[in-house]
């Protein structure tokens, strides 16, 4: 995942303030921890072991949840979980293989070679064919098709740009359909500076006894190579699909997605249609301990994406006759009454996020009492919504995920020490808020600048079009220009179409989380649907390849059911891992949702 982001969230926040610091009885620790997991949708920093969790107490907590009067039942509804019912002996039949340790065996094989072939991507690799960088893929592919031979005789491979692949698995109905399944097989760069920080070296694959160390061992070769070993084993057992299941696996999401996830949607539309497939579960989030309660957040949503590129010009000149303000001092007073004018951020009823609140607000036990009051009071009392967000917004990383953001990360300007600079630049990164838009955002930025291009007498231009502040003002100033426009050339990214998880559209959601309850079950030998994990729609702060799926089907899912914390799932940074047992249940998971997908009603 594209998560670079919200790694640097959750570590360079440093200690974040404690959302519930009026509440002394409750522990901090476990209050930060949640937040943080909570935003994310891939919270990294939780290190509560989710094994050690007590079942009986969540049984319990749910029952007085339900007792309590501040509660609504009809906030954060759940799904039950959902068994396989005509598939029900191929479930069974899985299940039991998963549990022996000559599986276990095998699944560390495979996803422990899968990570010695290393496969990174970077930015500004050429296109396929003439950056001889990428051929590197081709030694992955072979690994596929050796580690992989039911699966390379039954499906219907295709390769897109050279390294996409797309296999099809052909079902008997073919009126129904596919279930599309995402994934990445390149990985981010070893940084060489950290090279000496790794216990086990980045492509060793090394397994010891309990993880898989390595580059991608979790993001997101635990994903692709997940998909392919619940196949491969199905195929073993002679299951044959009733509904066709698609795999799409990109090869730079850590770069974008320019050469593989953009040209694969292409095909995939060729193959299927605009909205021909019944639903989209790409890599993304999992399920972590938040406040209490084992909450799994499979992300409907993500936030857009634009870069502005700020450029200040104004006559040159000897520095021994400066004007009071050159350049680069008017272009810092813009930078200035950015920073000190921050989107403002909202917390919207409907929104995504606001899902993700009233999930705790309903399921969470440690959740502070006044708190879940405000959260559950703020659907109807404006009063509510607004102290219940004052609470969460403590946490600058949740604020971060609800509002647009902006982060001045470029800036030059000046080539000589007496010579006055006559261009100034700099680039604003912004992640646009899912309840806003491109054409808002930069709206925003081209109104806070006008003032400044007034008192500075620029020619103002934004995006193309010229940008009257003054209404006295119809002759363009001569004195220099201030231009505002996409950086890069690029036009960016609208936040992603919202993913339907409640009312009659819903049924693929609503699949999704009985799979993950019935594999997490199923995992630990839980009895009975005691709601053990819970369900919360989620948004993530990054990209993944499902950027360039939105017309392929209205359900795009990212959720990959990585135990967070304990797992070692340590995403872009020094000693990735995955924990074997973690990589199991997550194979049983896509049994789970392969085989309750394959009969469902389902158009
Ligand atoms: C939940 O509450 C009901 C009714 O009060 C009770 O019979 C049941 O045993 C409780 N379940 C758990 C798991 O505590
Ligand atoms: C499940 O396993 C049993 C025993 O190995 C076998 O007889 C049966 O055919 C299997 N069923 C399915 C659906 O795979
Ligand atoms: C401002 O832009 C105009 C039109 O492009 C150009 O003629 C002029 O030289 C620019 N002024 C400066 C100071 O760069």
């Amino acid at each position: 995942m594209t998560a670079k982001e919200t790694w640097k969230i959750s570590t360079a926040t440093g200690p974040l303030p404690d959302p519930v610091s009026t509440r002394p009885s409750v522990s901090r620790r476990p209050a930060r921890i949640a937040l943080i997991a909570l935003l994310a949708a891939v919270g990294l920093l939780a290190n509560y072991n989710v094994r050690h969790y007590s079942w009986e107490r969540h049984a319990a907590s749910h029952n007085s949840t339900h007792s309590n009067p501040h509660t609504f039942a009809n906030v954060c509804p759940q799904a039950p979980e959902l068994i396989p019912q005509r598939n029900f002996d191929t479930w069974e039949n899985l299940s039991a293989t998963y549990d022996t340790d000559a599986f276990k065996s095998k699944a560390v094989d495979w996803l422990s070679k899968a990570v010695q072939v290393p496969t990174e991507s970077y930015d500004y690799y050429g296109p396929v064919g003439t950056d001889p960088r990428w051929e590197k893929f081709h030694a992955f592919h072979a690994y596929l098709q050796q580690a992989f031979p039911f699966v390379h005789a039954t499906l219907e491979l295709t390769n897109v740009n050279t390294y996409g692949l797309i296999f099809v698995w052909k079902g008997s109905d073919e009126e129904l359909k596919p279930l599309l399944l995402a994934g990445h097989q390149d990985v981010v760069p070893v940084e060489p500076a950290t090279i000496n920080d790794w216990l086990h070296p980045p492509f060793s694959g090394h397994f010891d006894g309990t993880h898989i160390w390595g580059r991608g061992s979790c993001d997101d070769k635990s994903g692709i190579i997940g998909i392919m070993a619940t196949i491969e084993t199905m195929l073993a057992g002679g299951f044959e699909p009733t509904r066709t299941v698609v795999l799409a696996f990109g090869f730079d999401e850590e770069s974008r997605g320019t050469h593989g996830a953009k040209t694969l949607a292409v095909k995939l539309e060729e193959m299927f249609g605009a909205n021909g497939y019944a639903m989209l579960v790409d890599e993304g989030s999992g399920y972590d301990e938040q406040y209490g309660r084992v909450i799994a957040t499979p992300s409907i949503a993500e936030k857009g994406y634009l870069d502005v590129h700020i450029e200040v010009t104004t006559p040159g000149g000897h520095s021994s006759l400066p004007p009071p303000h050159t350049s680069i001092g008017i272009l810092a007073q813009m930078l200035v009454k950015l920073e000190a004018n921050p989107f403002k951020a909202q917390l919207a009823r409907n929104s995504p996020i606001y899902k993700s609140a009233q999930c705790l607000a309903a399921h969470a036990p440690d959740l502070p009492e006044h708190l879940r009051k405000d959260i559950f009071a703020s659907a109807y009392s404006d009063e509510a919504l607004h102290a219940a967000e004052n609470a969460l917004f403590a946490n600058l990383a949740f604020k971060n995920l609800v509002g647009t953001t902006q982060a001045i990360d470029i800036v030059q300007g000046g080539v000589k020490v007496n010579a006055l600079p006559e261009q100034a630049w700099a680039v604003v990164n912004h992640r646009i808020s899912t309840e806003s838009s491109i054409t808002q955002t930069k709206a925003r930025d081209i109104d806070l600048l006008k003032p400044l291009a007034s008192k500075f007498n620029l020619a103002y231009t934004a995006f193309g079009e010229s940008i009257r502040y003054d209404d006295h003002f119809t002759v363009p100033s001569t004195y220099g220009n201030l231009t505002l426009s996409e950086a890069f050339g690029k036009v960016g990214l609208e936040p992603a179409p919202v993913t339907p998880t409640e009312g009659d559209d819903a049924a693929p959601y609503t699949i999704l989380s009985g799979s993950i309850k019935a594999a997490f079950n199923r995992h630990r030998g839980i009895e009975g649907d005691v709601d053990a994990v819970v369900v919360s729609p989620g948004v993530l702060s990054g990209n993944t390849d499902t950027t360039y799926y939105w017309k392929l089907t209205p359900h795009i899912i990212r959720y990959g059911h990585v135990m967070k914390g304990s797992s070692f799932c340590r995403i872009h940074t020094v000693n990735e891992a995955m924990s074997i047992d973690n990589f199991v249940e997550i194979i049983r998971y896509h049994t789970a949702l392969m085989l309750n997908v394959d009969e469902s009603a389902l158009p």
